[in-house]
């Protein structure tokens, strides 16, 4: 879907997918160069996360393993909850493992802080995170963010994976959703 085939949901057009496509091909080389020779296991946060892995993970020159996880999050509505609880663990086991966390949003923080802890008591060699878009207005918890696409206002945004009400996540670029579509 393109950013034409939503104008009129969009209050503004955030990042093109141009732009999007080039800052993750940097991130891919920071992580080739990172992780030569470790063999990264890449943890996908269900379902905002799809688009960045998918693009990261074939951009990478390295070996990696990929494996998901899916969290509880707002659910349908726009305002985080603070709940966080675990729908899908991993298939694989961490023990041992470069960990890279890739997650579509870092807003308030609160989910990837909880998912850091849980994955640090199951013993892997090291966890990083590797995020598209941060709201750095937004942050109730510190989360620290080694490989970040952007930096973005606190607005509610959609594409590239994140969604409203399940919708816009196969928008190409990302845009902020005009508040007239959800209030
Ligand atoms: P946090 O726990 O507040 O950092 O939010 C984590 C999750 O909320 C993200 O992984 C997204 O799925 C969702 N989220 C946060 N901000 C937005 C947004 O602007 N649009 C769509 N989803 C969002």
């Amino acid at each position: 879907m393109n950013i034409d085939d939503v104008s009129g949901d969009l209050s503004a057009v955030l990042l093109t997918e141009e732009q999007i496509t080039a800052r993750i091909a940097q991130l891919a080389s920071e992580i080739d160069r990172d992780y030569n020779g470790l063999q990264p296991l890449l943890v996908g946060i269900l379902s905002g996360a799809v688009m960045v892995m998918a693009d990261l993970s074939r951009m990478m020159r390295i070996h990696c393993e990929m494996d998901w996880m899916a969290i509880s999050s707002y659910g349908s509505g726009v305002a985080s909850s603070g709940v966080v609880r675990i729908l899908k663990d991993l298939n694989t086991s961490v023990v041992g493992r470069h960990i890279l966390i890739v997650e579509d949003i870092v807003d308030t923080g609160l989910t990837l802080s909880y998912l850091i802890e849980n994955l640090k008591s199951r013993n892997p060699a090291s966890i990083e995170v590797c995020a598209g878009f941060r709201k750095p207005d937004r942050a109730r918890k510190e989360v620290k963010v080694k490989y970040l696409g952007f930096d973005i206002p606190s607005d509610f945004v959609v594409g590239y994976g994140l969604d409203y009400a399940g919708r816009y996540r196969n928008l190409r670029g990302l845009g902020i959703l005009n508040p007239a579509v959800y209030s």
